[in-house]
C-alpha cells in the first residue's frame, strides 16, 4: 500500500513511519517541521533502509494536498499533523482550530477529490475532559475542557457526519491516552521544543540535567498516593493499534472509534520511582500546587480494541521508562545532540 502520513516527523508519526516501512508499505509523508526536525526521517531511513518521500508544507494548503493525491497513488491516510500542547491552546484558541479542525477539512476535502476514502485520526482522550467515573469507554461523556481537546472532539464530529453522508467514507478514530517511550533503538524518541509540558519528556530532560529537578503538580488529590493518576501507553503499542486499525478499515466502511490505552493507570509517584530504578539513582523532585485544569485520574477501558481488532499493549511501565531514557540518554538535546 501507499500511505499517506501527516505529521510524519514527530513523535508518534516517526514511529508509525519506521512500521509502515518495516511492514512494507510505501510512505509518502507531509510536515511543516514546526515542531520536528526532518533528522526524524533521515534516522527512520537509516534505521529501515528505506527511502521516503518527504513533502514539505502546511496542513492547510489545500493547492499542496491535491498535488501530493495527483503526484502519488494514495491508498490510506494517517493523519498526524497537528498542534497538541493544553496549554498554549487555552492561549492562543485560534491556531488549534485553525490548524487542527481547518487543516483536517482541508485533508479529507482533498481525499474525496482524489477519491481516497480511508482514514485513521490521532484524537486523544482530551476529548473526554474531567470524568469521575473510571475507565473511561468510547460511549463515556464528552466534555472537553480545552481548546485542543474540543477541537480533537470536532474533528471527530465532522468525520462522524462525512460517513453518514457518504458511504464511501472508511474512518478509524483513535483516541489515545498518554504516550510515552520510544523504538528501542533509541535513534528515534519525542523531542519537544522548549520546555516539555508533560511529565515523562520532562522528568528524562531532568534525568540528564537540563532542568535541576521535577516539580509534582499536587499531592492533594483523591488518590491512593495523592498524585495524578495517567494510562502511559508505550509508543510502540500505540503504533500497533494503527497498524491494525488500518487493517480493518480496509474491507469495511464507515465510522468506528477506539480508546489506545494500557487499561491501568500510574500515580506521578510511581513513574518517578519507576525512573529512579531506570537511571539508577534519585531523580530531584518537589511537591507544588495542582497545576490548573488537571484532572485526579484517567484511565482507558481499551476493551473495544481488543474485542475488534484484537489489539492489546504488551509493553508495561518499566520498559516505557526504559525505552524512553534510552532515546533521552543518547540524544540529550534531542535530535539536535
Ligand atoms: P508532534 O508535535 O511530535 O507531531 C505532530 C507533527 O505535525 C509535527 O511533526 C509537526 O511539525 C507537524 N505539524 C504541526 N502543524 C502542522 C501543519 N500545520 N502542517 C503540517 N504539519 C504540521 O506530536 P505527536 O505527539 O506526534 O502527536 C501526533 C498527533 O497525535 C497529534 O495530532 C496529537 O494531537 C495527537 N495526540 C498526541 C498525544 C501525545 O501525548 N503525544 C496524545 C493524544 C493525541
Ligand atoms: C501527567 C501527570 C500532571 C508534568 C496531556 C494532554 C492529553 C494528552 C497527553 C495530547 C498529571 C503530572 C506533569 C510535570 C507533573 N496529549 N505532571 N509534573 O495532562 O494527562 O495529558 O498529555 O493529546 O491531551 O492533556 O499529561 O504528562 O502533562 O501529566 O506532576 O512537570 O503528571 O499533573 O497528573 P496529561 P501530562
Amino acid at each position: 500500500m501507499t500511505i499517506f502520513l501527516t505529521g510524519g516527523a514527530g513523535y508518534i508519526g516517526s514511529h508509525v513511519l519506521l512500521c509502515c516501512l518495516e511492514a512494507g508499505h510505501k510512505v509518502v509523508v507531509l510536515d511543516d517541521f514546526s515542531n520536528s526536525s526532518p533528522e526524524a526521517i533521515t534516522r527512520v531511513e537509516e534505521l529501515t533502509g528505506e527511502r521516503v518521500t518527504i513533502w514539505r508544507g502546511d496542513i492547510r494548503d489545500g493547492t499542496l494536498l491535491r498535488q501530493i493525491f495527483d503526484r502519488h497513488h494514495i491508498d490510506a491516510v494517517l493523519h498526524f499533523a497537528g498542534l497538541k500542547a493544553v496549554g498554549e491552546s487555552v492561549a492562543d484558541p485560534l491556531a488549534y482550530y485553525d490548524v487542527n479542525l481547518g487543516g483536517s477539512v482541508t485533508l479529507v476535502r482533498a481525499m474525496a477529490a482524489a477519491g481516497v476514502f480511508r482514514l485513521v485520526f490521532s484524537s486523544t482522550a482530551a476529548v473526554y475532559g474531567d470524568q469521575v467515573l473510571m475507565p473511561l469507554t468510547e460511549t463515556s461523556a464528552l466534555a472537553p475542557s480545552s481548546p485542543y481537546g474540543r477541537s480533537k472532539r470536532m474533528v471527530e464530529q465532522v468525520l462522524a457526519d462525512l460517513c453518514a453522508a457518504d458511504s464511501r467514507w472508511s474512518v478509524a478514530v483513535l483516541r489515545y491516552f498518554n504516550p510515552a517511550g520510544a523504538h528501542s533503538s533509541g535513534r528515534i524518541g519525542e523531542d519537544p521544543r522548549g520546555v516539555p509540558a508533560n511529565l515523562i519528556p520532562y522528568a528524562m530532560q531532568v534525568a540528564v540535567g537540563r532542568y535541576p529537578e521535577l516539580v509534582i503538580f499536587g499531592d492533594d488529590y483523591p488518590t491512593p498516593d495523592g498524585t495524578g493518576i495517567r494510562d502511559y501507553i508505550h509508543v510502540m503499542d500505540l503504533v500497533q493499534g494503527h497498524l491494525v486499525a488500518m487493517k480493518y478499515l480496509a474491507d469495511r466502511t464507515g465510522y468506528h472509534v477506539w480508546n489506545l490505552g494500557t487499561g491501568r493507570g500510574h500515580s506521578v509517584l510511581e513513574v518517578i520511582r519507576g525512573i529512579e530504578r531506570v537511571i539508577n539513582r534519585p531523580l530531584p523532585w518537589r511537591i507544588a500546587p495542582r497545576r490548573p485544569g488537571d484532572t485526579a485520574q484517567c484511565w482507558a477501558d481499551p476493551a473495544r480494541a481488543a474485542a475488534d481488532l484484537g489489539w492489546r499493549t504488551s509493553r508495561g511501565l518499566d520498559e516505557m521508562l526504559a525505552d524512553h531514557w534510552r532515546w533521552q540518554a543518547q540524544n540529550p538535546e534531542g535530535y539536535l545532540s
